[in-house]
């Protein structure tokens, strides 16, 4: 194993200190600011704790020349960045419950040889060493450090292999004129771009239906037009270093956020979509209810990616506390098989898919405005209600009873993003 060490002037010999892992789950993007410089600070402060790497004659630790490196290893001397990757999704890609419980359905519906694509995505790793049975540390990282700053370039016509990889000695990255003791560095326009993303969150079944459509549908809208890129949203500058302090002393004073979330920071999705109560009118005994949802700050459709993640629209008349009657309107796209049956389950979409049977999800920067008429109404006066949830319903993998035993539960995830109240009164149109 050769790594040059470049004499960069402020180099300096690294105090192994332990990769930091503060809870790092926050939902404001000031947390996130503070705690990435408190990791940081930590980092500093903390002493060694790794046996993992093999230090150089300098005492650095060393990346794998010939293969892939853990993350645990980068995290060494980048660790505000690591200590918000690991608990981001990308992280968690092959871990959670909710990916492991559909990678059995499709283990047991497609057999293991079909299931491999499943880890392309969510263990990329497999891409190079081919380590499907999961065996290694690194593998079960998911999407992790090293299989993102070992791409080169991507060909997203390629239906075989989407990324091109360079393994081993080189990260590349958005960094101009940076230098690393542990390894080549490589500057990438690829990493500030949204097709960087697109190798995996645009895929078509072997039908031909696209089913993760998120990278077209950000490239139809105004952003794409703009120049603003998935990254300028999901990873933006940050404060925090780039490396600690013990190894570099001259760089950047920023980082992008490495968490790249989602829906799953629902205070992110709140921010970007806007309830409006417009109006009604009511006709006798028919009343039309009129809502408009915008997709103020969404780079993409709302909601996008898989089927499964819908937005509902649940509108509730009353007269004094008495329900009166209730109607729901979803956000969402409905996929089906070949056959015509609708798909509800991750697997089979991805497998599956073969055409949409209908799609009223809100497209970037679109203002919908629903009418929804109700019949019968004998009240003079009403009270009105309309409330948007974000629904996920799917299944996850959680400990059996006995020891070493494992299940398949359903699960439901609803959140409320906006609602909005108002009286209606028979004469006022
Ligand atoms: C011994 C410490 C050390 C280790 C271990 C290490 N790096 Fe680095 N890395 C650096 C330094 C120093 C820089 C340069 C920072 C600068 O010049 O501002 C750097 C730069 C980078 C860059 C920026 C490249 C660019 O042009 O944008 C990437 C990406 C990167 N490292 C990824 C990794 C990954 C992935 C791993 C683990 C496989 C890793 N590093 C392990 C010290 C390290
Ligand atoms: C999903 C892919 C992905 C993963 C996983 C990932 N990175 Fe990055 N990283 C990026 C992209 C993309 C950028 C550049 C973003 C930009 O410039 O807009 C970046 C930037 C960087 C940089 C340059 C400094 C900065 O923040 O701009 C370093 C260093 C780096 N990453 C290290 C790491 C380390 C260490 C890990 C694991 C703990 C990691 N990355 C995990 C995609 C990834
Ligand atoms: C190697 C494949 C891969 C690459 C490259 C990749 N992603 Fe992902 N991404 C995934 C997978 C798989 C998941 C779902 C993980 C899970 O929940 O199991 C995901 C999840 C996400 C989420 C959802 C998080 C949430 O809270 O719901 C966002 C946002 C995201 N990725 C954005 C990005 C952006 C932006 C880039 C480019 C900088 C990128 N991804 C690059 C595979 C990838
Ligand atoms: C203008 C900002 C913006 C841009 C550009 C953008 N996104 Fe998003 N993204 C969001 C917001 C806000 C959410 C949360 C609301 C939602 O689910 O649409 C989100 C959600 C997501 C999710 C989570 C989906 C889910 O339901 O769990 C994924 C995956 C994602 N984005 C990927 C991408 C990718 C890939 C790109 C580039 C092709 C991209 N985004 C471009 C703002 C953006
Ligand atoms: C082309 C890349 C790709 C392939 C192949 C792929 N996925 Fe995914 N998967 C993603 C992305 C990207 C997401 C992020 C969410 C979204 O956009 O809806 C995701 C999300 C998921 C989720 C939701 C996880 C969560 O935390 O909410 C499950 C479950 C899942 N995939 C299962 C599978 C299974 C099972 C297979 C194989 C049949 C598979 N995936 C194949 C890219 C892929």
């Amino acid at each position: 194993m050769k790594t040059r060490r470049d004499t960069h002037g402020t180099l300096r010999r690294i105090e192994r200190g332990a990769p930091t892992e503060p809870g790092l789950r926050h939902r404001s993007h000031r947390g996130i600011f503070f705690l990435v410089v408190l990791a940081f600070a930590v980092g500093l402060c903390l002493s060694p704790a790794s046996a993992q790497t093999t230090p150089s004659g300098d005492g650095l630790p060393q990346v794998n020349t010939d293969g892939w490196t853990s993350s645990a290893v980068c995290g060494e001397c980048h660790q505000s960045i690591h200590a918000v990757w690991r608990h981001s999704l990308h992280a968690n890609a092959w871990t959670n419950g909710v990916f492991q419980a559909a990678y059995r359905r499709a283990i047991d519906t497609y057999g293991a040889e079909d299931a491999r694509e499943c880890l392309t995505c969510h263990a990329p790793t497999v891409r190079h060493g081919g380590d499907y049975e999961v065996k290694q540390k690194v593998t079960a990282e998911g999407i992790t450090c090293d299989f993102c700053h070992s791409v080169n370039a991507v060909d997203l016509d390629d239906p075989k292999e989407r990324f091109r990889l360079t393994v081993g000695a080189a990260k590349y990255g958005p960094l101009r004129h940076a230098q690393s003791p542990a390894h080549k560095v490589v500057n990438s326009d690829l990493h500030k771009s949204s097709e960087f993303c697109a190798a995996c969150h645009e895929y078509r079944t072997p039908e031909g239906l696209l089913v993760l459509g998120t990278y077209s549908e950000w490239k139809a809208s105004v952003y794409a037009k703009r120049g603003t890129q998935c990254q300028d949203c999901h990873m933006p500058l940050v404060p925090g270093r780039v490396v600690g302090l013990g190894i570099k002393k001259d760089t950047p004073n920023e980082v992008n956020w490495h968490d790249v979330s989602g829906s799953h920071d629902i205070d992110r999705v709140r921010a970007a979509v806007k309830l409006e109560l417009v109006g009604y009118e009511w006709l006798g005994e028919r009343v039309w209810v009129y809502v408009k949802v915008t997709n103020e700050g969404s780079g993409h459709c709302f909601p996008t990616g898989l089927p499964m993640h819908r937005a509902v629209l649940e509108v509730t008349l009353r007269e004094g506390t008495r329900v009166i009657d209730q109607r729901e309107i979803p956000f969402e796209v409905v996929m089906l098989d070949k056959a015509g049956r609708p798909l509800r389950r991750e697997h089979e979409v991805l497998v599956q898919a073969a055409r949409v049977r209908s799609d009223t999800r809100i497209k970037p920067k679109e203002a919908r405005t629903v009418d929804i008429s109700f019949r019968d109404i004998k009240a003079t006066k009403l009270a009105v209600t309309a409330t948007l949830n974000y629904e996920y319903t799917t299944e996850t993998l959680v400990p059996g009873e006995k020891e070493g035993e494992e299940r398949v539960e359903p699960v439901t995830m609803k959140f409320l993003i906006a609602t909005s109240q108002s009286t209606m009164r028979q004469l006022g149109r």
